[in-house]
C-alpha cells in the first residue's frame, strides 16, 4: 500500500510500524542494503537499541516519544550528506511549532531545543557507492511525553508535552515526513544557501559563547554557519575556526546551548 503525497501527486512508500523494534535507523539501514525505495519509513512505539550520535545509546520507552526514521536515496554530491541533518532539523523544527504548538530553537548542528532543553535529536547514517551516498537513513527521535528520557538529564531534556504542546505522534510524523520531502528536493535542487540561511535564523548556538569537542577543540564565540553548513567559531586569540558537524559536540559554555 502506498501513500498519495498531496504536494506533489507522487505515490509514497507505506511506513513500517513496530511495537518494538531494535532501531528505526538500523532496521531501514539494513532495509536500504536490500534495494528499498526511496521514502521508506519506520516508527516504533518502543526501540530496544535506539541509537544517539557519537555511539550513544538513546533511550526510547514505549509510548512515550516519536522514534522513527525516513530512507531518501538523494541525488547530492557526497560533501552535501551532512547537510541532509539540516533538512530534517529544519523539517522538525516546523512541525513541532505547527503541529505540536511547540516554539523552539535548533542548537547546532542538529538538536531541536525548548527554552535550553533538548526537545529531538537527529541522527543520520548513510551508505555510499561510488563517491555518491547511495541512501541515507534520517532517525529523528521526539520526546513527546513525560518519561521519554532518564530523570538524570532532567535539567538538559523535555517533552511536547512538558512544554506544554499536543503530543499527537501520528500528526507530528505526517507533518514532518510532508515538510521533510519539500526540504530535501530543494537540496536536491541545489538550495543550500536559503536552506543555511533558513538554519542561521533558528539557529541558538549563533552568538553565543561554545566548547567544541571532538576532531576540532576549541572555545569561543559561534560567529555563524559557512556556506558548507560549518560552525564558525572565534576564538579568544581572534582566529576564526570551521568546525564540520561531524563527530562533534558543542555545548554553550554558559549551559546547554
Ligand atoms: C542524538 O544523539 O541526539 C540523536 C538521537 C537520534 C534518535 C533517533 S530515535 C529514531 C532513530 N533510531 C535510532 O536508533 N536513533 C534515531
Amino acid at each position: 500500500m502506498c501513500i498519495l503525497i498531496p504536494e506533489t501527486g507522487s505515490l509514497r512508500p507505506e511506513i513500517y510500524r513496530f511495537s518494538k523494534v531494535d532501531s528505526t535507523n538500523a532496521f531501514l539501514f539494513r532495509e536500504g542494503i536490500k534495494g528499498a525505495p526511496e521514502w521508506t519509513a519506520c516508527v516504533a512505539d518502543e526501540q530496544t537499541a535506539g541509537k544517539g550520535r557519537m555511539d550513544r545509546v538513546w533511550n526510547s520507552p514505549a509510548g512515550k516519544g516519536l522514534w522513527m526514521s525516513v530512507l531518501v536515496r538523494p541525488q547530492i554530491p557526497a560533501a552535501d550528506t551532512p547537510l541532509l541533518t539540516y533538512c530534517a532539523a529544519l523539517a522538525m523544527s516546523d512541525a513541532l511549532q505547527e503541529t505540536a504548538k511547540v516554539k523552539n530553537g535548533i542548537k547546532w548542528p542538529n538538536d531541536i531545543v525548548v527554552d535550553g532543553k533538548k526537545i529531538c535529536g537527529i541522527l543520520c547514517t548513510a551508505s555510499f557507492e561510488n563517491g555518491k551516498p547511495a541512501f541515507v537513513v534520517i532517525g529523528t527521535g521526539v520526546n513527546l511525553r513525560a518519561g521519554a528520557y532518564p530523570p538524570e538529564l532532567a535539567d538538559r531534556a523535555i517533552s511536547v508535552e512538558e512544554a506544554g504542546g499536543l503530543a499527537d505522534r501520528e500528526s507530528v510524523l505526517m507533518d514532518y515526513i510532508q515538510r521533510l520531502t519539500l526540504r530535501v528536493n530543494a537540496l536536491e535542487a541545489g538550495e543550500k544557501v536559503e536552506m543555511i540561511e533558513n538554519v542561521i535564523q533558528r539557529c541558538v548556538t549563533v552568538g553565543r559563547e561554545v566548547k567544541v569537542n571532538g576532531s576540532v577543540q576549541v572555545r569561543g564565540v559561534a560567529e555563524g554557519i559557512g556556506h558548507e553548513g560549518e560552525l564558525l567559531v572565534r576564538d579568544v586569540t581572534g582566529v576564526l575556526h570551521s568546525v564540520n558537524c561531524g563527530d562533534v559536540s558543542v555545548r554553550g559554555v554558559m549551559g546547554y546551548v
